[in-house]
């Protein structure tokens, strides 16, 4: 468990689990809206050596950050309308590729998730305040 008491601490964060990412690694992060799961990824992100402009992707699939140590596949299920077949066919060929893939809301559709992927919780603690867990959402 790791607790962050402001975004730098959360960025920071991110960063070491980026700094010891491996390829083929799945991170699925869950949490409430605004518990900093896409600061996190903007550490990671940098932690992996890349300068790209970390955004969650709204309107596309994926966005992949592709001038790191290893490519980056930052995924967010938040606005998903359904995992349908097609999804699942583009999403595994992220998620079992050669980069790291990072999942915002992954236990919006958690039968999508590989078995070996990485759960991190995320939960408010206050208005700075923010608490990391390894682990599926209690
Ligand atoms: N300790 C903290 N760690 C991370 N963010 C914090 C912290 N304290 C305050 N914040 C603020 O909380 C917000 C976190 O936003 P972020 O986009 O990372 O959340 P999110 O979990 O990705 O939300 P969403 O579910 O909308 O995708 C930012 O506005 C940030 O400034
Ligand atoms: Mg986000």
């Amino acid at each position: 468990m790791f607790i962050s008491k402001s975004v730098e601490d959360t960025i920071a964060a991110g960063r070491t689990y980026g700094q010891n990412a491996a390829k083929g690694d799945v991170f699925a992060l869950a949490g409430d809206l605004g518990a900093g799961k896409t600061q996190f990824v903007k550490g990671f992100v940098a932690g992996l050596g890349s300068n790209a402009e970390v955004t969650s992707p709204t309107f596309v699939l994926v966005h992949e950050y592709g001038d790191g140590r290893l490519p980056v596949y930052h995924f967010d299920f938040y606005r998903l309308e359904q995992s349908d077949a097609v999804l699942r066919l583009g999403f595994d060929e992220y998620v079992f590729g050669d980069g790291v893939s990072l999942i915002e809301w992954a236990d919006r559709y958690p039968d999508l998730i590989p078995q070996g992927a990485k759960w991190l919780s995320f939960a408010l603690e206050g208005e700075s305040g923010r608490v990391i867990r390894e682990g599926t959402p209690s």
